[in-house]
């Protein structure tokens, strides 16, 4: 049988090159994401290169979307192999000034959108008696930078759900782990060092001991293994990738 992938945020950057990565693998994908014209292009480039993909319009904070579209999975391919909860969102601001609803805006997505996405597909896996699971934390995580509060805590947040998820969930067969990227060359990336100076855009390089910012296809590689047989044995755990940067 056809083993499942859904991603959230799968429809750009990061999550995209995951949704391909599995698609690549023989995995059908079940793509989630607000954005529905890329959503959209995102299947469209999966289903040309042979792959099987379907999009839906999914808000992870709303329950109700995302109930909708696990079941729909479940209708329609009859089972949830993997999740990767990638979606999200930064809102970073002056921390004496950031606005208590752009904090919760954050948390919602990141957090408890990951959550949420977790506790529907995990009802699946545990009939299916086997998953896997992998929350998309950042390095931001493990080290701050000034005005990051609802983004370094939603990130931090998801470490902690995801040590306490492998712990709730290993005893049905499903493996809860974390990755924590460095920088990494997304459009969102892109639009953020061109806002600042190119000598920041090349400090984001430097930070790295590897000498470059990762790609989006060095974070789908960590999850695709992640969600392997090869990592059968692994739960709980952050794979760093950050090209040395946080060592
Ligand atoms: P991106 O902005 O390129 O893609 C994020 C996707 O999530 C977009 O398609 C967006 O429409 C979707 N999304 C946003 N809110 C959503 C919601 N409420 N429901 C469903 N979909 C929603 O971002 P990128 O760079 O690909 O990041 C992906 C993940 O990786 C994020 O969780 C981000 O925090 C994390 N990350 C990114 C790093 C980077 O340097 N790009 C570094 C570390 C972590």
């Amino acid at each position: 049988m056809q083993k499942v992938a859904a991603v959230t945020g799968g429809a750009q950057g990061i999550g995209k090159a995951v949704a391909l990565g599995f698609a690549r693998r023989g995995y059908a994908v079940a793509i989630a994401d607000t954005d529905s014209e890329a959503g959209l292009e995102a299947v469209d480039g999966i289903v040309r290169a042979g792959g099987a993909a379907a999009f839906q319009r999914v808000d992870v904070s709303k329950e109700e979307q995302v109930h909708n579209w696990i079941v729909g999975i479940a209708n329609e391919w009859k089972r949830v192999d993997v999740l990767v909860n990638n979606a999200g969102i930064s809102r970073n601001g002056s921390m004496l000034e950031l606005p208590l609803a752009q904090f919760d805006e954050v948390i919602g997505v990141n957090l408890r959108g990951a959550f949420v996405c977790a506790q529907q597909a995990a009802a699946v896996m545990k009939r299916q008696g086997s998953g896997a699971i992998v929350n998309m934390s950042s390095t931001r995580a493990l080290m701050s930078e000034a005005d990051t509060e609802a983004y370094s805590a939603s990130k931090g947040g998801l470490l902690a759900l995801t040590h306490a998820m492998a712990v709730s969930l290993g005893p049905y067969g499903i493996r809860v782990n974390a990755i924590s990227p460095g920088w990494i060359e997304t459009a969102d990336w892109q639009k953020s060092s061109q806002r600042q100076t190119p000598v920041h855009s090349d400090r984001d390089k430097l930070q790295h001991p590897i000498g470059r910012v990762g790609t989006p296809e060095d974070a789908a590689a960590a999850c695709l293994y992640l969600c392997g047989d090869e990592a059968g044995f692994i739960t709980g755990q952050n794979l760093v990738i950050d090209g040395g940067m946080t060592v």
